[in-house]
């Protein structure tokens, strides 16, 4: 070691120059070597002094401030490390690095200038003054952006200095050195990749320094780069586009659906803002979106039928300004909230009962503004219709009838139309039309029974109206106004007109005449009713008057004749038994029934004891043996009463002659008081009839052929009854008064005696069917006969003829 230093001194010597004053030296050692130990020169030897001369020559090193690195050894004649030597201590970064100290000799003086320059070891790395670094740098940063670094010092020099930087990684960014003006140096690293916050946020780099030594040395500085966001990132939708449903009707606030938007970016650029962009149509007056959360909500009402569905533009944005947009499209769902709209398009208010089926009453269009199934619309009417509805087409309705009409049934008809869709719930809704049927005459008058009787008491006063008939018709108004009219027909050849009348409008039937039981006991006609229609229809009823017996005829004692003026006695032998019938007293009676019923009572008699009169069949008889005692003359009054109420009665007298031969008979019979209450009142007639009947007779020749030949049609009609019949043909009788004869004239045709009570007897008619002069007193038929026959007859044409006309 010793021998390998000494070398290199040599062979710094041998480099160095020697200054040639006063002689001088220099030496070269490396810093850092170690005290006491290493000789940095051989002064003695090389400026060839000897050991004695440096002892007494009190040598001495002066060596200024740098002496304390080096000491001189007198005894050895060398310089000797005293201290440690750091060379970047003594001379930083100056190069070459020597210290200089002087030997300084006395006796002589002598001065020796020595140089001992200290070479450099590698002993220093390079060094930051920081171990790491920050920036903060914007992603927005530009490609070329310079930022300045901290630089290394390695307090070494030359090779031993710093030699070189590098930084790692090289992702975004490269190292450039630079000398500046003033020699220094600038360390940059410049941007050649951007950076991305969204990346890398915080990026970190390390940056060596290294110098040139053997072996080499370096420094670290850690370089963090926080990378400051910019609005590099606008907003993104999760979807370009959304659907969403929404049901019409929604309540507001309803939210319909979110959209989502992201920024990659951070803070107040990443702060996405959603908002609805579209201006002027209706989405934007009826959603609204959060416009931090992206719900959309319902703001107003929806209503499928106005838009089925909505596009909404919306846009997100972030505070940097930048956006994105999507569309949402918002699909309306139909809620079946429209009820179906009738309309009636055309009706007629009124059809004819005879319109046929399928004529068209009315038509109508539904419509239901909601769709599908929501929007099916089926119509119905109530079913007591005569009616059916039928779709036409696409929507349209008529309303035909389906059968046949008849306002009589029905005269009005209310057709509820309730139209229907077919959602769930299904909505209706209904409209009533009122449908008048008009009438057609198709219904005659119906009388209320099919045939009528009515009854009416004789002697009634013409013009009593009998009973009423009433036919009622089924159509309306006029052709339901019913008028009755009488039907012609004939009651014994007279017109019924003149028996009966027949209110038109009331029906009410009238009797025109008083009616006699005794000539005539029913007749029957028809009355039609007819309406007003036209054409008119008509029905008509039989009409039966059954006209009552009153009890207006007294008995009519038809034997024994009353004479007037001659006596007629009834003999009975003297020998005469008990029970002898001595005469029979017979009458009738013209009224029916009770009022015909008689009975036969004894009023007066000579000889109380002697006659009794049979009740019932008035046969007069001997009650007890006829004696020689017993007058000639006997004079019996036998009242003969009916049982009418009141009853009425005649009285006959009858003469009985107790004798056994005629002559005997004659003397008595002289002067028999004449009964002439009888005749009292004919004797006017009498007179007035003498007169017209001779005029007459004429007349009656010829009326009696007519006559006669009815007759004879009329009896044999009732001789076809089955009844037994007695054929009675009473004589007539006459009654004499002083001043002439009166013709009472009878005609019986047949009386049924089996039974008074049923006693129903025919009467013949008069010979005139002159309309009868009403008498309202109670007078009898009789009575009526015998003065229609007064006027007919000729006062003195002989009674055979007017018998024979009557006949
Ligand atoms: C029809 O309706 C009207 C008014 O509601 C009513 O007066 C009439 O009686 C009804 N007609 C029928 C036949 O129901
Ligand atoms: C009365 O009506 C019937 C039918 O009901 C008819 O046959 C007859 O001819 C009618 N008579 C008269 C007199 O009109």
């Amino acid at each position: 070691m010793q021998r390998i230093q000494n070398e290199k001194i040599l062979l710094f010597l041998s480099v160095l120059c020697v200054s040639d004053v006063q002689g001088q030296v220099s030496y070269s050692i490396p810093e850092e070597m170690a005290k006491g130990s290493v000789v940095v020169g051989n002064i003695a030897q090389d400026l060839g002094l000897d050991i004695k001369r440096l002892h007494t020559g009190k040598a001495r090193l002066y060596s200024g401030d740098s002496a304390e690195y080096v000491e001189l050894n007198k005894n050895r004649g060398v310089l000797l490390i005293k201290d440690r030597i750091d060379r970047e201590a003594i001379c930083r970064q100056t190069t070459p690095c020597a210290l200089h100290c002087q030997i300084i000799l006395e006796n002589p003086m002598e001065f020796y200038s020595i140089t001992i320059e200290i070479t450099d070891i590698n002993d220093n790395p390079p060094t930051f003054e920081k171990n790491e670094v920050s920036f903060k740098i914007s992603e927005s940063a530009v490609i070329g952006a310079k930022f300045v670094l901290d630089r290394a010092i390695d307090l070494d020099v030359g090779k031993n200095g710093l030699q070189k930087y590098d930084l790692k990684p090289t992702d975004n960014f490269v190292l450039k050195r630079d000398t500046q003006g003033d020699g220094t140096e600038k360390v940059e690293m410049i941007l050649q990749k951007p950076l991305d916050r969204e990346k890398e946020d915080l990026v970190s780099l390390v940056l060596t320094a290294f110098d040139g030594g053997d072996p080499q040395m370096s420094g670290t500085i850690r370089i963090f780069i926080t990378v400051l966001d910019a609005n590099d990132n606008a907003p993104v939708f999760s979807q370009s586009a959304y659907r969403a449903t929404v049901l019409e009707n929604a309540p507001e606030g309803t939210v319909i659906t979110s959209v989502t938007a992201s920024d990659a970016d951070r803070g107040l650029n990443g702060r996405i803002k959603y908002s609805i962009t579209n201006s002027l149509d209706q989405a934007h007056a009826l959603f609204h979106i959060n416009e931090d959360n992206g719900e959309i909500k319902l703001l107003g009402n929806i209503d499928y039928e106005n838009t089925r569905n909505y596009h909404i533009n919306i846009r997100a944005s972030d505070d940097g300004g930048l956006t994105d947009s999507c569309k949402v499209l918002v699909e309306v769902v139909d809620m079946n909230d429209n009820k179906p709209i009738i309309n009636i398009m055309s009706k007629s208010n009124m059809i004819s009962e005879h319109s046929k089926p399928k004529t068209v009453v009315a038509m109508m269009n539904v419509q239901d503004p909601d769709s599908n199934e929501n929007g099916k619309v089926k119509c119905v009417i109530n079913d007591d219709t005569p009616l059916t509805i039928m779709p036409t087409s696409n929507n349209f309705y008529s309303l035909v009838t389906d059968s046949e009409l008849d306002r009589e049934r029905s005269s009005e008809y209310n057709i509820t139309v309730t139209c229907s869709d077919e959602g769930v719930p299904s909505l209706s809704s209904s409209v009533t039309l009122t449908l008048q049927i008009s009438d057609v005459n198709d219904n005659p008058p119906v009388f209320e029974r099919s045939s009528y009787e009515a009854y009416i008491v004789e002697n009634n006063t013409p013009g009593l109206s009998i009973f009423t008939v009433r036919a009622r018709d089924a159509d309306w108004n006029q052709n339901a106004r019913v008028s009755y009219i009488l039907e012609d027909s004939s009651v014994n050849g007279v017109p019924v007109s003149s028996y009966v009348s027949v209110s038109a409008d009331s029906g009410v039937i009238h009797a025109v005449r008083s009616f006699d039981y005794e000539q005539i006991k029913d007749f029957q006609f028809h009355v039609k009713a007819q309406d007003g229609g036209s054409p008119p229809l008509s029905s008509n009823v039989t009409v039966k008057i059954l006209i009552q017996d009153q009890n207006d005829n007294p008995p009519q004692v038809l034997y024994p004749v009353q004479s007037g003026g001659s006596v007629v006695a009834e003999m009975v032998p003297r020998s005469a038994d008990v029970g002898y019938l001595v005469t029979k007293v017979v009458a009738v009676d013209v009224d029916s029934g009770q009022n015909a019923w008689l009975s036969y009572k004894l009023q007066k008699a000579t000889d109380r004891a002697l006659f009794e009169v049979g009740l019932q069949n008035g046969e007069i008889r001997t009650i007890r043996q006829v004696t020689d005692k017993d007058a000639v003359k006997q004079r019996l009054t036998v009242i003969v009463e009916d049982n009418g109420q009141p009853s009425r009665s005649a009285t006959v007298i009858v003469n009985v002659a107790v004798a056994d031969s005629f002559p005997e008979v004659l003397s008595e019979f002289t002067d028999f008081p004449h009964d002439k209450e009888y005749n009292d009142n004919l004797t006017f007639y009498l007179v007035l009839a003498l007169a017209v009947v001779s005029f007459l007779f004429i007349t009656c020749l010829v009326v009696i052929i007519s006559v006669k030949i009815y007759r004879w049609r009329q009896s044999r009609i009732l001789y076809h009854s089955n009844l037994p019949v007695i054929p009675y043909y009473p004589p007539r009788y006459s009654d004499t008064l002083g001043t002439g004869t009166l013709q009472h004239v009878y005609n019986y045709e047949v009386c049924r005696t089996t039974d008074s009570r049923k006693s129903d007897c025919k009467f013949g008619r008069a010979g005139s069917e002159n309309v009868l002069i009403m008498d309202p007193s109670s007078t009898g038929t009789m009575q009526r006969i015998q003065n229609e026959k007064s006027i007919l007859d000729e006062p003195d044409s002989p009674l055979e003829v007017s018998m024979q006309c009557l006949h």
